[in-house]
């Protein structure tokens, strides 16, 4: 092993620098070189649209002082995947074709022995591709939503519920004062992780999942039980992915070699309990704050761990694996287990019960 490759791919998470700078470091000291990858695979697919290179060399030096900072050094892309590239066509539509061959020379062509990718769902299912293609290649675990399997954790989340408890107790106070109702959408895709930490710690009074298909008279009539005993606001935490009994999801729309966009349920709740309670609503969209800013020490401390693991993975000849969290230690997956398996809430677990006791209605 001497040259090994480092990107980062789908949506940014608060960690991933950090990751980046343990498997540089950690690298180092074996006498290992470290490129990182412009955008996802960009850096290699169209190195033309890169004047400085798709390849950014990595060096102790260059990864100094990034630990505690968010977004990712070496940027990242939702619309990259090579299994299913968008190009323009002469009928002036998007296309998806498969370039993972053409990748797999720009691999070889630059003499690169190994792949550390790290990413979420589609990125880690596009580093299983390729390795079982024949790339040498270790997989990371981010995303805010914490909805992969395999692994205990992915760093992100912990970040992304910090920050959303945070807004929440915020608004417990403005909602308090004007005698509102306040729904907070939280983002989250398909699963109700981040809905349900924060708005459990947050202390909200109805938390809807993707998970619990909700019934609306359900969460007005639990905000009309607090008014009848004076307790005249009320904070109703949102999952992006939430939907009614019945009904579907809410979304914005889907491009051509892009996941589907979620968002806008949190406007229709509010609307709707406007118009059963008589109260007085405004609806918050966390959206992409809970995506930025610096990483907790959880995740932090995580996202070290990972990337020196991803290292030590390297070492002993692994591919085609994740690094998982599995306490107290961090073990290595393979990759072709947690694609295409989503980790959604399960409906007995702790935090779900603890919210009932404590009265947080579902809506079911
Ligand atoms: O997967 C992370 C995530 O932030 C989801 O929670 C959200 O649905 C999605 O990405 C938003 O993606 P984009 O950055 O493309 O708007």
């Amino acid at each position: 092993m001497k040259r090994i490759a480092i990107n980062t791919g789908g949506g940014d998470a608060p960690g991933l620098n950090a990751v980046i700078r343990a498997i540089v470091l950690a690298a180092t000291q074996r006498g290992w070189e470290c490129v990182g990858i412009r955008d996802g695979y960009n850096g290699l697919l169209m190195p033309e649209n890169y004047p400085e290179g798709g390849l950014m060399t990595l060096t102790p030096d260059s990864v100094r002082g990034i630990t505690h900072l968010g977004g990712t050094i070496l940027g990242t892309t939702n619309r990259g995947n090579p299994l299913a590239y968008p190009v323009l066509g002469e009928d002036g539509q998007y296309h998806e074709i498969d370039r993972s061959d053409e990748l797999l020379d720009a691999f070889a062509e630059q003499k690169l022995d190994a792949l550390i990718a790290i990413g979420g769902d589609g990125s880690l299912a596009i580093a299983g591709a390729l390795a079982a293609k024949g790339l040498r290649v270790v997989g990371v675990p981010k995303t805010i939503d914490n909805d992969l399997d395999k692994t205990v954790a992915t760093f992100g989340f912990n970040t992304a519920v910090y920050f959303a408890t945070e807004c929440i107790d915020r608004l417990h106070t403005t909602a308090a004062s004007h005698q509102r109702i306040m729904v907070v959408e939280v983002m989250g895709r398909y699963a109700g992780w981040i809905a349900l930490n924060s708005g459990v710690a947050g202390t909200a009074d109805a938390i809807l999942l993707p998970e619990i298909p909700y019934d609306i008279n359900k969460v007005a009539e639990k905000i009309q039980k607090r008014s009848s005993r004076g307790r005249d606001f009320s904070i109703v935490v949102v999952a992006e992915g939430a939907k009614p009994i019945g009904g579907d999801l809410t979304i914005i729309g889907k491009a051509v070699g892009q996941a589907e966009r979620l968002g806008g349920i949190g406007h229709k709740v509010g609307a709707e309990l406007q118009a059963l309670t008589g109260k007085e609503t405004r609806v918050v969209v966390l959206g992409h704050l809970l995506r930025g800013g610096k990483p907790t020490a959880y995740d932090r401390l995580l996202s070290l761990r990972f990337g020196a693991a991803a290292v030590r993975s390297l070492v002993e000849g692994q591919t085609g694996v994740m690094v998982a969290l599995d306490p107290p230690t961090v073990n290595y997956v393979p990759l072709a287990d947690v694609a295409g398996r989503m980790k959604r809430v399960p409906l007995d677990c702790d935090t779900i019960l603890t919210g009932r006791d404590l009265g947080i209605s579902f809506g079911d």
